[in-house]
Formats: structure tokens, sequence, C-alpha cells
């Protein structure tokens, strides 16, 4: 037998190379699939159930204020509310544009001021 000893080595990199393929070409797919869920929430918002999620548990169970202020029904203007979701104030957290885009604002600080109903 004459076998070239430098041929394991090949093939192992050849088995590597296929595996950071594979595994990106795995990765490209999830992202994919996190966008489609991404577009999918953002096209039917739901304010109240939004707020339930990210808000309530400072703001109280119906957003009449605990920890946090009173969101229902809450007199601040608009601009300033969402000026505060956007940016934070003391304890309460910012939010950003991947946590909800400008147009769901819109809809949450509407949903708010008309009382959270
Ligand atoms: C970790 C607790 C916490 C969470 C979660 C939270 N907030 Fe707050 N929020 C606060 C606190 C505390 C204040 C008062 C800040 C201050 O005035 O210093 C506040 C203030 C506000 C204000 C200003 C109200 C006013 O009358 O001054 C708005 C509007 C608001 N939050 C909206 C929201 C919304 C909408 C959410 C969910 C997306 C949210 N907050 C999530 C704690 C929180």
């Amino acid at each position: 037998m004459n076998r070239n000893p430098v041929i394991p080595f090949i093939l192992i990199l050849l088995m590597g190379v296929g595996l950071v393929f594979f595994l990106s070409a795995h990765g490209a797919n999830k992202a994919a699939e996190n966008k489609d869920e991404g577009t999918k929430t953002a096209q039917k918002f739901d304010a109240a159930s939004f707020a339930k999620d990210n808000c309530t548990s400072c703001h109280g169970q119906n957003l009449e204020g605990a920890m946090g202020p009173k969101l229902a029904g809450n007199k601040k203007p608009a601009d300033e509310m969402k000026k505060i979701i956007r940016n934070g104030k003391g304890p309460m957290p910012a939010h950003d544009e991947s946590v909800i885009a400008d147009k769901d604002l819109d809809t949450l600080v509407k949903y708010l001021k008309d009382g959270a109903k």
C-alpha cells in the first residue's frame, strides 16, 4: 500500500468545512424564520396584550398605576408618553424600535389614553 499520509487530514478538513457550511445555512434559516415571526406579530399588533406582557408588571394589572404611574387615561401629552416609553425614565426601562415599532407605539399610546379598554 502506498497511501499518501496527507489524505486523512484533507478528509477531516473537508468535513470541518462542510460542518461550517451546514451550521451557517442552518443559522440563516433560523434568522429567516424569526424575521417572519416578527413581521406576523407586527401586522396584528395588539396594544392590550403588548401592555399586558410589557407594562402591567410595574403599572398595575389594569394599568391603573402601581410601582409606575397610572397609564389608563394618562393625561400626559401623547408625545411625552411616547418619549418616556422610547427612552425610559428612572426605573422605567427604554423600549427601542426592536421592541415596538413607531406605528405600534402610536397605537399603544392611543389605547392607553383612551383608558386601556
Ligand atoms: C420596570 C418597571 C416598568 C415597566 C416594565 C414599565 N414602566 Fe413605565 N414607568 C415606570 C416608572 C417607575 C415610571 C415613573 C418614572 C418617573 O417619572 O420617574 C414610569 C413612567 C411611565 C410613563 C410616564 C407616565 C407619567 O404619567 O408620568 C409612561 C407613559 C409609561 N411609563 C409607559 C410604560 C409603558 C407603555 C410600558 C410598557 C411598554 C411601561 N411603561 C413599562 C416603570 C415601568
